[in-house]
């Protein structure tokens, strides 16, 4: 196995999926570079990976999936705990027992005439106290890869693990060759299984090598896994970037905020303030862009860490202008799926440049020219990139304690009803907002794209246990932690009557997130508003910016027609969840409804709300 294994449980699993999965041969991943780069030829040699034109894209890899693999699959996702309850009405169910019948059945001889990669990993930086060890088995090298910058990831691991305890992650791409048979590019298999197993902490995942599916420390272990056991512990496992601000008397705020699948975590946790921002001393440093792990510390601030080790970040829309910190982090030591490949053996997709080429090779291997009405990149294509690579990147980022939370961000892609910006009253009103926040879908999960869905703190698709006992752990959390952060919800997706954005977004919320960081320190202003306290035009900082009053009274407008539908829309949620939603809910929703009904009926900032100067509970 090329290094000492101690950790008996470790050993005898492996020699028990061997049995089952067949493998003819066995790699024990020390996550050295030789490692990487022998495993990346490999790829190359079997005709998943391109390599790029070194140059222009020094050691990176272009890999293109089967059409029939291209993102997460909910659908085909379970969390299999003892009862059914416990999973609640959002998540698939099956019991464990019956799905342990089932998978052994898919995972018999799987393996058969491919390698099987024991993957040791750890979420959180090696070593440290908060840290998780994961071991995924897979038989798909571009997962092995892909993990080594996804995560601290090889021998280390095991040396750390020592004879503690580990997740089992289990994953086959559900493709086994008989002797002689000739190998596809992206083998994986038309039945999808994601499994998790939460009081067993175990992971079953079979037919897909895409992203979220296979990469099984993300999605599966740090945050359906961990939102359990955040749950039986006291802290939280979240969809949630994390990034610093500095101000300019060089005070240091973090935020985490969370937002939808491929609704801009990437490019806020990297924003650069625009220029007039910038010279008055503002600064963005990044953390982390997907998951955080939230835990109260002893001065009863709440801390948090990035579990992670790379980005796996949507490529489309990404380019100089939108988020030149992504640009600059997936600009070497790369792997991209499912982007379009240029003529000079680079990549390219929609959104990186004003003007596209004029010949790609498109996503799928054919010939694309500008006019043949077929993007040249798949929407959910992505980079896998080191995060030490982000020009930006905190120098705290690796720090085991984690960094002091100041305030939670909550967003959907929403090209109506809800506000640019506003402050719960609360944590109790923060927690009903996260808990209610809508967006529309996106190309990040299979199926179809742009209809509202309520995404309660983006964890629809993540959560590990029933969605309204984690709302009640949210409540709970906020009781037993001194100092909670202030909560805040934003939306930089709506839209005018010609369905134009708004809202600038990118680079300018930093506007936004400016406001927010001053609230938090007592020095914003604000106006209370029927959902929550919100910044009047005034209270905004516009240098460099054409913002009127009118556009953005319409950024901030709240509708009581509209947000009657809004407000039936939670309750379809509540009553979804009905058994075991928490009681204050019921009566915020009732608080909502009559200070909506008290206020004029198109509430606008300009209608004469006088500002709360210094307010500052
Ligand atoms: P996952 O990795 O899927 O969890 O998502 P993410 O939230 O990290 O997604 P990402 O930041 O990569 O979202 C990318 C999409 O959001 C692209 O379509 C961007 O163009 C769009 N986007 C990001 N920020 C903004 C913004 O401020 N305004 C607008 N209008 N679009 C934005
Ligand atoms: C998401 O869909 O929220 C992602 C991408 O971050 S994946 O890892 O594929 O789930
Ligand atoms: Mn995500």
């Amino acid at each position: 196995m090329g290094y000492e294994v101690k950790n008996a449980q470790l050993r005898k699993w492996v020699d028990e999926v061997t049995a089952l999965c067949t493998p003819d041969n066995i790699h024990w991943c020390d996550g050295s570079q030789e490692e990487y780069d022998s495993l990346c030829s490999q790829l190359v040699q079997s005709g998943t990976f391109r390599k790029l034109n070194n140059d222009k894209r020094p050691n990176s890899y272009l890999a293109w999936s089967d059409p029939i693999d291209v993102a997460r699959v909910e659908d085909r996702t379970f969390i299999c705990s003892l009862s059914k309850q416990d999973a609640g009405p959002t998540n698939n169910w099956m019991h464990p027992k019956e799905m342990k019948e089932k998978l052994g059945d898919l995972f018999k001889g799987c393996m058969k005439g491919r390698t099987m990669y024991v993957i040791p990993f750890s979420m959180g930086p090696l070593g440290s106290p908060i840290a998780k060890i994961g071991v995924e088995i897979s038989d798909s090298p571009y997962v092995a890869v892909n993990m080594k910058i996804m995560t601290r990831m090889g021998k280390q691991v095991v040396d750390v693990l020592g004879d503690g305890e580990f997740v089992p992650c289990l994953h086959s791409v559900g493709a086994p060759l008989a002797p002689g048979q000739k190998d596809v590019a992206w083998p994986c298999n038309k039945e999808k299984y994601i499994v998790h197993f939460p009081e067993e902490r175990a992971i079953w995942s079979f037919g897909s090598g895409y992203g979220g599916n296979a990469l099984l420390g993300k999605k599966c272990l740090a945050l359906r896994i961990a939102s359990k056991q955040g749950k039986d512990e006291g802290w939280l496992a979240e969809h949630m970037l994390i990034l610093g601000v500095q101000s300019p008397t060089g005070e240091k705020t973090y935020v985490g905020a969370a937002f939808p699948s491929a609704c801009g975590k990437t490019n806020f946790a990297m924003l650069i303030p625009p220029k007039p921002l910038q010279d008055k001393g503002w600064k963005v440093t990044t953390l982390g862009d997907d998951i955080a792990w939230i835990k109260p510390g002893p001065d009863g601030q709440v801390y948090a860490i990035n579990p992670e080790y790379g980005y796996f970040g949507v490529a489309p829309g990404t380019n100089t202008k939108t988020n030149p910190n992504a640009m600059a982090s997936c600009a070497a030591n790369t792997i991209f799926t499912n982007v379009a490949l240029t003529e000079d053996g680079d990549v390219w997709w929609e959104g990186m440049t004003d003007e596209p080429p004029a010949k790609l090779t498109d996503w799928q291997g054919n010939a694309w020219t500008p006019d043949c009405g077929r993007p040249a990149a798949h929407p959910n294509s992505r980079f896998t990139a080191p995060a030490s690579q982000c020009p930006c990147v905190d120098p705290d980022w690796e720090n085991p304690k984690g960094v002091p939370m100041s305030a939670f961000i909550f967003g959907g892609r929403r090209k109506d009803t809800v506000p640019l910006v506003y402050q719960a009253f609360n944590w109790n009103f923060g927690v009903y907002l996260a808990s209610t926040l809508g967006s529309e879908t996106t190309a990040a999960a299979v199926g179809a794209t742009g209809n509202v869905r309520r995404d309660p703190f983006a964890m629809l698709p993540f959560c590990g246990y029933h969605m309204a006992d984690y709302f009640g752990h949210w409540l709970q959390f906020g009781r037993t932690v001194p100092k909670p952060p202030r909560i805040f919800s934003v939306n930089w997706f709506r839209k005018d009557a010609n369905g134009k954005f708004i809202w600038p977004g990118y680079g300018d919320n930093m506007r936004v997130l400016k406001w927010i960081v001053e609230r938090v320190q007592g020095k914003a202003a604000a106006v209370e508003s029927p959902l929550g306290w919100m910044p009047r035009y005034e209270d905004m900082d516009w240098d460099g910016l054409d913002m009127t009053r009118e556009k953005f009274n319409d950024l901030m407008s709240v509708d009581r027609d509209v947000w009657q539908n809004e407000l039936v829309a939670h309750e379809e949620l509540f009553v979804k969840l009905f058994d075991r939603l928490p009681k204050e809910f019921l009566h915020m929703r009732e608080l909502i409804t009559s200070s909506l009904w008290r206020s004029p009926e198109h509430w606008e900032q300009a209608a004469g709300a006088t500002a709360n100067e210094g307010w500052n509970d």
